[in-house]
């Protein structure tokens, strides 16, 4: 596989799309013994977690539903800075059991913040589903329940997750080359 370039950066394979799609099986198949006689309701956070979260409801063999929300930043003044707001949420989650699907977590805030948000809803329960974890970058006291992969604290693109809104329809997930 060749290397991408954007933005004068250069960015090398890293995680081949045959393996992502080895591992959404499997968390696919965790998922649907976990929600076994359950109909879980997935939420995609849009924009990053798309193709992720697609591959994964498909990978999920029991009824399920899935819905989309965008995270809305706004200025806090709190401490962590940037703070996000949930939009465009129509479902009722309440009693609901929620798999909260994201690209990717790297500090935690903005799940810390967007499980606040949905827990006041009253889900019936909630359970993450991210496709890479940065642990070295983790701020924010928070644990996914499914991950893809671990990942070192580098910049990743691809498979939804982008640089400046591009390179997220790369089927494959690269790395920044900082040699
Ligand atoms: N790549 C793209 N978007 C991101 C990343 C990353 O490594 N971390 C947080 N958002
Ligand atoms: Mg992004």
């Amino acid at each position: 596989m060749k290397c991408k370039s954007y933005k004068g950066m250069t960015f090398r394979p890293y995680i081949e799309n045959d393996r992502i799609q080895a591992r959404v099986k499997e968390l696919g198949e965790q998922i649907s013994r976990d929600y076994e006689g359950k109909i879980p309701l997935f939420i995609c956070v849009l924009n990053g977690a798309t193709p992720f979260a697609m591959d994964l409801f498909r990978a999920a063999d029991i009824d399920a539903e899935i819905t989309f929300i965008r995270l809305k930043s706004y200025e806090g003044t709190g401490s962590t800075g940037t703070v996000k707001k949930v939009m465009g949420l129509c479902e009722d989650i309440k009693g609901r059991d929620v798999v909260l699907v994201e690209d990717i977590i790297d500090t935690g805030n903005t799940m810390v913040k967007l499980l606040a948000d949905l827990k006041e809803l009253e889900p019936a329960s909630v359970r993450i589903a991210t496709l890479l974890f940065k642990p070295e970058a983790l701020q924010a006291d928070v644990k996914a329940d499914y991950v893809g992969f671990e990942i070192p604290k580098k910049f990743i693109i691809g498979y939804g997750l982008d640089i400046d809104g591009l390179a997220r329809n790369l089927n494959d997930i690269y790395i920044l080359d900082e040699k």
